[in-house]
């Protein structure tokens, strides 16, 4: 029942993000991912907690977001300059380039990540929390393009990520993550995150 139910999103998403989808040049992306390096690190790895890492990232959903910022279906100060003046096929090369990278994973607070694995692999039936592990895998690689990786990001980013679904602040998901946001406790959110840093698909 429930792996059917998923599968019926995922077609869902896959026809009404069709137009982002255009494979992207590596080689393009890196002559463009200079202006991004100041942020989101060299090779997207970044340093700063605050924010994301970019390395290993599936392409089809950072070209997304990427859009997403330059239409203000997600709304950040520091991105949307940034997007404002990227072409969507500037947006699947750096997409491509970035996807290319390996990603550095982070140290995970043991204490608070013990706790998250049960919830990012079972959810919480209680309150109808989903497993994360259904979407995003069970070492958090993500289901391409439309599933995004978790694993090695920022705890701190994640968390950030998680209560903007909760409030309403991030809702360029479909509906997805908010609905399963909402009914997260902020104790479970900062377990889930600290968990997910330590994982290690990508
Ligand atoms: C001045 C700092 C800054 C620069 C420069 C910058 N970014 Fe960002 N980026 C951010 C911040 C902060 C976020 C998190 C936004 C949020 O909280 O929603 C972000 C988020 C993103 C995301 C979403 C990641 C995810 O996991 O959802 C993508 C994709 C992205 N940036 C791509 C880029 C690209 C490509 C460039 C270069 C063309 C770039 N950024 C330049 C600060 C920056
Ligand atoms: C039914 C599928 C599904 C389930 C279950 C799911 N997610 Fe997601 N998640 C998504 C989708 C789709 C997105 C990307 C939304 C978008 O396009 O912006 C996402 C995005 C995210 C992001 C943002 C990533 C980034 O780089 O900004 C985080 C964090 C996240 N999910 C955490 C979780 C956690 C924690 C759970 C379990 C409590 C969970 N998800 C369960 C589908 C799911």
């Amino acid at each position: 029942m429930k792996k059917a139910m998923i599968i019926l999103v995922g077609a869902g998403l896959i026809a009404s993000a069709g137009s982002v989808m255009a494979a992207g040049s590596v080689a393009k992306g890196e002559n463009l991912a200079g202006r991004c390096v100041g942020c989101h690190g060299v090779g997207g790895n970044s340093t700063n907690p605050e924010w994301p890492k970019l390395a290993g990232q599936s392409a089809g959903y950072i070209a997304k977001q990427l859009a997403d910022f330059k239409s203000g279906a997600r709304k950040n100060p520091l991105m949307s300059g940034q997007a404002a003046g990227l072409s969507s096929a500037q947006m699947a090369d750096l997409g491509a380039y970035f996807a290319a990278q390996k990603v550095t994973v982070g140290a995970k607070n043991e204490a608070l990540a013990k706790k998250g694995q049960n919830l990012y692999r079972g959810g919480n039936s209680k309150t109808g929390v989903a497993a994360c592990m259904a979407c995003h895998g069970p070492a958090g690689g993500g289901i391409p393009p439309h599933y995004p990786s978790v694993s090695g990001q920022h705890a701190k980013y994640t968390a950030t990520q998680l209560r903007a679904f909760k409030r309403g602040d991030r809702s360029n998901d479909n509906k997805i993550m908010s609905q399963i946001a909402f009914r997260m406790s902020h104790e479970e959110i900062d377990a889930v995150a600290a968990y997910m840093e330590g994982l290690t698909a990508r």
